[in-house]
């Protein structure tokens, strides 16, 4: 028989679609399971305040379909220093709140892990909340699928006005150390090619690509860059092909923020959802230190540092695929 009477959530770091989703499920199932439910606002930082209120099944309704967080987020520099934890921690006790379910990325987990060291007496789950898709013991993140989405209608959208003026277009997509948005974007939108943080970037190849394409006259090429690959962002890229390349007229577009909201799509609901739910019963059986996921349709369970520190890696035979069905 569980003690657990208090639980508090929180989202924090970059904002993903999906979120709300997520708070609501571990809302709704607390409740369902006679437990009270607080929201922490602005994440970490909201805790170390004391940004606290306590969430009623009606606080959460008609927020599955909204992008964004009804519980704002924040990166906290303050939760990084043993300082900033302890008055997060004197803030729970205050509040009597026991375990928490933190929503967010590898920052968070981070954030989560040196937490419950100090502070084993406070149960924490952490659940994958990033567009990023780049968190270990999940085959996705929540937001992932709307981010991938709405980048993949963009680049449509740019496709169809490149081919007006056959111009190539630099894309640039989310992803500061991670290329899983640009390789899935770029594959479903049939971009030329595809540059991502994880593999070096060749402009010679670039080029010949560009080139192949342009004398079997294409009309339009989509360049998909990742924001943190090694060349530089999408500008720096264009410029330097630019050089090479000076007969195609050459456009950057930079997606940007606009990868980050929207309503989420189906599957990251249901995946909110479901893990939202997974978190309550985790903490209900004691659990405490891992990160829920899904892994091949089944809840997995990680350690919450080697959930933040090991990802999959970019399928290297994805990005070959690009270059097969560019020629
Ligand atoms: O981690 C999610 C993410 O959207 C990254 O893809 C991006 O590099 C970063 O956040 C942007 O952060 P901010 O919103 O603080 O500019």
């Amino acid at each position: 028989m569980s003690t657990l009477k208090k639980v508090g959530v929180l989202t924090s770091g970059g904002d993903a679609p999906g979120m709300n989703a997520c708070i609501r499920a571990v809302t709704r199932a607390a409740i369902y399971n006679g437990l009270q439910v607080f929201g922490i606002r602005y994440g970490f930082q909201g805790l170390i305040q004391g940004d606290i209120h306590q969430l009623f099944a009606n606080s959460v309704s008609n927020i599955i379909q909204l992008g964004g967080t009804i519980l704002k987020s924040a990166r906290s520099a303050e939760f990084t220093t043993p300082e900033g934890r302890q008055k997060a921690y004197e803030q729970l006790q205050k509040a009597g709140i026991q375990a928490l379910v933190v929503i967010g990325g590898d920052g968070s987990y981070r954030g989560a892990h040196e937490f419950i060291t100090a502070y084993p007496d406070i149960q924490v789950i952490g659940l994958p909340g990033t567009i990023d898709n780049d968190l270990g013991g999940t085959d996705a993140t929540i937001g992932f699928d709307t981010a991938i989405n709405t980048a993949m209608r963009a680049i449509d959208n740019i496709r169809d006005t490149a081919d007006a003026f056959n111009r190539l277009f630099f894309v640039e997509v989310m992803g500061r150390d991670s290329g899983f948005i640009a390789l899935h974007v770029g594959l479903s939108s049939g971009a030329e090619a595809i540059l991502v943080p994880e593999e070096k970037t060749n402009l010679e190849a670039l080029i010949e690509i560009l080139d192949t394409g342009w004398k079997r006259h294409k009309t339009s090429s989509i360049i998909v860059v990742a924001e943190g690959d090694d060349a530089g962002g999408a500008f720096e890229v264009a410029a330097k092909v630019k050089q090479r390349f000076s007969h195609y007229e050459t456009k950057v577009a930079i997606l940007g923020h606009i990868q980050r909201g929207g309503s989420p799509t189906c599957q990251d609901r249901v995946l909110a959802t479901r893990l939202g739910a997974a978190a309550i019963e985790s903490l209900l059986q004691g659990k405490t230190g891992i990160a829920l996921g899904i892994c091949h349709h089944q809840i997995r369970e990680t350690e919450l540092l080697a959930a933040a520190q090991t990802r999959e890696s970019i399928n290297p035979s994805l990005l070959r695929l690009v270059d097969i069905l560019s020629v």
